[in-house]
């Protein structure tokens, strides 16, 4: 059956606890299967002085002439049926399967049901509602104590099973944000977080591992969020991530709205092993302000290094983000997250995205064959480089420290490498 469903998409301003109406997006539906969509911005939006274009490729802000109607960008692999920017407020493979759960149903919904069902908890700035009257929609924060249940209902979901009604508030909790690894969004100590919770079928201990190497990253000059690790009472802890979308404020929230990079770079998702850290710096050069591309494109040249040497080969363009930034009235690349070193027995290595001129061959002197890129100079390159390389040189003390045991940094020490063997000497 072919429907339309309209939906009036309402976003926060900067530092605001409540959202406005920015315009009306229309979606064209065949059963599960997402036809085409359309967004017109509303008159009073566009009329405001704050204004912010929802996405600045493909959503740029009209001019004083008549209201567009506009459609999703057309990439090498065609036009795309959605919106990056609301695509990236939508739940992933996770998310949906909860999605799915809740309304016991096996099949695939709509992306119409999918987008109202991410709730007050999704990602960015953005809200979808029926029309520009209806009331916020309102989502409980779950606390530290709820982590045991969330961690046993996640485990349910995944194993198929229907939730018990003592464990229902993982629908709420765990909706809303992207990814294929079950997870919740928590309050702690007025923060938001993201929690990532362990599963059964894991090779290693993921969620702590993933901290220990967020916490690498950190020491070795990257920005990474504030991270805790939570002991459930279980062999395997939980991993939180503060989010950088939702600001303290008051006796709430503000919201900063968020892109990935495969939206900012208007690309289809099997364009992403085409494109490379060079394009990201390219939209970095173009969307963010004049103050912050500096120090901007060295923290991606930073990032690209550091997945080279703890082989993070998970480096798709929705694992890249941008916020918004009103201060500086530009985007800016988001703090790090989901950084996983992957084992392997390979000797030559690839990343996700390309490197260098030898494509996506995770080697260091690939990475400089680009370096000006980056706005670095050869030997700025090179220092920043064995910045990073003298952290990561010492991993096994961080991953100790977060107590990684000596199981999971044996299977570890298969996926990071001597920045040696990554090529440092042949600089
Ligand atoms: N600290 C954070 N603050 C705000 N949003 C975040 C944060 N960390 C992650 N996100 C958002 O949540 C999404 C899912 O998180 P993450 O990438 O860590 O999950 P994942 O399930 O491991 O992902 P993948 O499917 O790539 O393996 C990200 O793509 C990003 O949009
Ligand atoms: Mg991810």
């Amino acid at each position: 059956m072919i429907s339309n469903t309209g939906f009036v998409v309402f976003i926060h301003p900067e530092q605001a606890t409540t959202a406005i109406p920015a315009g009306r997006l229309t979606l064209l539906e065949q059963d599960a299967e997402l036809l085409q969509s359309s967004f017109g911005y509303g008159r009073q939006y566009v009329e405001r002085q704050n204004r912010l274009a929802l996405d600045p490729l493909t959503l740029a802000l009209p001019g004083d002439g008549p209201a567009v109607l506009r459609a999703p960008p057309i990439t090498p692999q065609g036009p795309l049926p959605e919106f990056g920017v609301f695509r990236d407020a939508t739940p992933d493979r996770w998310g949906r399967r909860l999605i799915e759960n809740k309304l016991q149903r096996l099949d695939p919904l709509a992306e119409s049901v999918y987008l109202l069902h991410g709730g007050a908890n999704r990602t960015g700035a953005l809200d979808f509602r029926d029309d520009p009257t209806s009331p916020a929609p309102v989502n409980e924060l779950a606390q530290l104590l709820d982590l045991g249940y969330l961690k046993e209902a996640a485990e349910r979901v995944e194993a198929g099973e229907i939730i018990p009604a003592r464990l229902e508030k993982i629908f709420d909790a765990g909706s809303s944000m992207g990814g294929a690894r079950p997870k919740a969004v928590i309050e702690a100590d007025e923060r938001q977080w993201l929690a990532k919770f362990p599963m059964p079928g894991d090779a290693f201990s993921m969620p702590q591992v993933e901290y220990a190497t967020l916490m690498l990253a950190r020491e070795a000059g990257l920005q990474v969020p504030p991270l805790r690790l939570e002991d459930i009472g279980e062999k395997r802890p939980v991993m939180l991530i503060e989010r950088f979308d939702r600001i303290r404020a008051g006796d709430g929230y503000s919201r900063r709205h968020f892109l990935s990079a495969l939206t900012l770079l208007a690309r289809h998702e099997s364009d992403s092993p085409n494109t490379s850290y060079a394009d990201i710096a390219e939209a970095i050069a173009t969307h963010c302000a004049a103050d912050t591309i500096k120090a901007d494109l060295a923290e991606l040249f930073g990032r690209m290094v550091f997945n080279i040497l703890v082989h993070n080969n998970d480096d798709h363009l929705r694992n890249h983000g941008f916020i918004w930034d009103g201060a500086t009235g530009g985007w800016r690349l988001s703090p790090l997250y989901d950084v996983v070193p992957a084992a392997t027995h390979a000797k030559t290595r690839h990343l996700h995205l390309g490197v260098g001129h030898q494509g996506r061959l995770a080697t260091l002197p690939n990475a400089m064959t680009q370096h000006g890129v980056f706005g670095l100079t050869r030997p700025q390159a090179i220092d920043l480089i064995e910045q990073i390389a003298a952290v990561v040189r010492e991993w096994k003390n961080t991953f100790e420290t977060a107590g990684v045991d000596g199981q999971d940094i044996d299977h570890i020490s298969h996926a990071i490498r001597s920045p040696r063997d990554a090529g440092l000497n042949a600089l």
